[in-house]
C-alpha cells in the first residue's frame, strides 16, 4: 500500500497508524500525530480504492452505504500490511494505535471489529458503525476515543451511540467526545484526543 513511515524519537511510545478521510492522502493527518504523540513513530497509509479519483479505504455503494465484501477484503489487506510494515521498519506490531478520520476512522473501526489485537487503542474521528451483525473479538480494556458532532449529517449521534455500545459490549473502554458541530474535524476535538491519549498511554510511553 502507498504509505509513509517516520521513525519517532520515543521507541517506547505506540506507533501511530494514520488513516485519512475520503479524498485524502497519507500526508493529511501528520499534524494530528504531532499533536497527539510527537515522539511516536508514524505509519500513514493511503487508501487503496479510488472513487472518482479520490482515495478511500474501501468502496461504498452510496453515501453511508458500504460495499461490505470490499470492506472485509480491504480490512484484511490493511491488517496484513501493518504486520508487513512492522517487520520492514522494526516497530512493535502489538503496540499500534490508530488515528482515523471519517472513512479512515471507519476502516480503523473495522480492524477492531474483525481482528483481536489489531490495535492497542484507537482515536476515531467521526466514525460510523462499519458493519452490523457480526460478533466482535474480545476488546477487553482496549481504549477507544470517539470524536463526534451533534450535527454530523454523515455520522448521526444515534449511530455514534450504537458504535460506542457495540465496542463497549466487546469490552472496550470507550470515551465519546462531542462537538456541537458537523462532520468537520476541529482543533478542540484534536486537543481532546491528545489529552485522552496522554491519559491512556503516557505512563507507558
Ligand atoms: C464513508 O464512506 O466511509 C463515510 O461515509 C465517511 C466518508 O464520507 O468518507
Amino acid at each position: 500500500m502507498i504509505h509513509l513511515f517516520e521513525q519517532g524519537a520515543d521507541r517506547g511510545a505506540p506507533t501511530l497508524l494514520l488513516l485519512h478521510g475520503t479524498g485524502g492522502t497519507e500526508r493529511d493527518l501528520l499534524p494530528l500525530a504531532q499533536a497527539v504523540s510527537p515522539g511516536s513513530s508514524v505509519l500513514s497509509v493511503r487508501g487503496n480504492v479510488l472513487e472518482r479519483g479520490m482515495p478511500r479505504f474501501f468502496r461504498r455503494l452510496a453515501e453511508g452505504v458500504f460495499d461490505e465484501a470490499d470492506l472485509v477484503f480491504r480490512t484484511k489487506e490493511l491488517y496484513d500490511f501493518i504486520a508487513e510494515a512492522a517487520a520492514r521498519y522494526g516497530f512493535d506490531r502489538n503496540h499500534v494505535v490508530a488515528i482515523g478520520y471519517s472513512n479512515g476512522a471507519n476502516i480503523a473501526g473495522s480492524l477492531l471489529f474483525h481482528y483481536k489485537g489489531a490495535l492497542k487503542g484507537a482515536i476515531l474521528h467521526h466514525p460510523m458503525v462499519p458493519l452490523r451483525g457480526i460478533p466482535l473479538p474480545e476488546l477487553t480494556g482496549t481504549p477507544v476515543f470517539i470524536g463526534a458532532g451533534t450535527n454530523d449529517p454523515i455520522c448521526s449521534p444515534q449511530e455514534t451511540e450504537e458504535l460506542s455500545g457495540l465496542l463497549q459490549g466487546a469490552g472496550a473502554k470507550v470515551d465519546v467526545h462531542w462537538e456541537h458541530r458537523g462532520h468537520q474535524l476541529t482543533g478542540s476535538e484534536v486537543q481532546a484526543a491528545a489529552d485522552w491519549f496522554g491519559r491512556q498511554f503516557a505512563a507507558k510511553g
